[in-house]
């Protein structure tokens, strides 16, 4: 299996919550390698922009507001199968539907608020990472 990187954002309630430890735990403990990390209260302009793709669904607004309510950790995750690895950490979008032992399951309280993103395909795990960082902040994790 290939080595990837994949984008990772801890979203305001799990910051909130004081959960960032348990949750990059999780990565650590599954094999994924954090090699860039940094905190930030991202701007409407910057969480729009991340979402663009979604911009005309109808809870857009809804998360622009949650993801500007509060400072977020950004990361990027190396590893084996990153990607699949880390959406399979987190669980299904909805906690409600999120398997048992995941960080939805365990640390989201609703579909408006839940906990962490992961990026879902290499393409896009490349343009995520570039939004929020430039190449001298990633790190060779291995
Ligand atoms: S995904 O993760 O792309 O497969 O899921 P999707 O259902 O397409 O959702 C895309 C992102 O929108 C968030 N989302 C919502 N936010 C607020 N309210 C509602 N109802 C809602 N439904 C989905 C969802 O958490 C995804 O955010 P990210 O940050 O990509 O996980």
């Amino acid at each position: 299996m290939a080595v990837q990187r994949t984008f990772s954002i801890i979203k305001p309630d799990a910051v909130k919550k004081n959960v960032i430890g348990k949750i990059v735990s999780r990565f650590e403990s599954n094999g994924l390698k954090v090699v860039a990390s940094k905190m930030k209260h991202l701007s409407r302009q910057e969480a729009e922009g991340f979402y663009a793709v979604h911009k005309d669904r109808p809870f857009f607004k809804d998360l622009v507001d949650f993801m500007v309510s509060g400072p977020v950790v950004l990361q990027v995750l190396e590893g084996e199968d990153a990607i699949a690895k880390n959406r399979a950490l987190m669980g299904a979008t909805d906690p409600k539907k999120a398997e048992p032992g995941t960080i939805r399951a365990d640390f989201a309280e609703s579909i408006d608020a839940n906990a962490v993103h992961g990026s879902d395909a290499p393409e896009t795990a490349a343009i995520e990472i570039a939004y929020f960082f430039p190449a001298c902040e990633v790190y060779a994790g291995r």
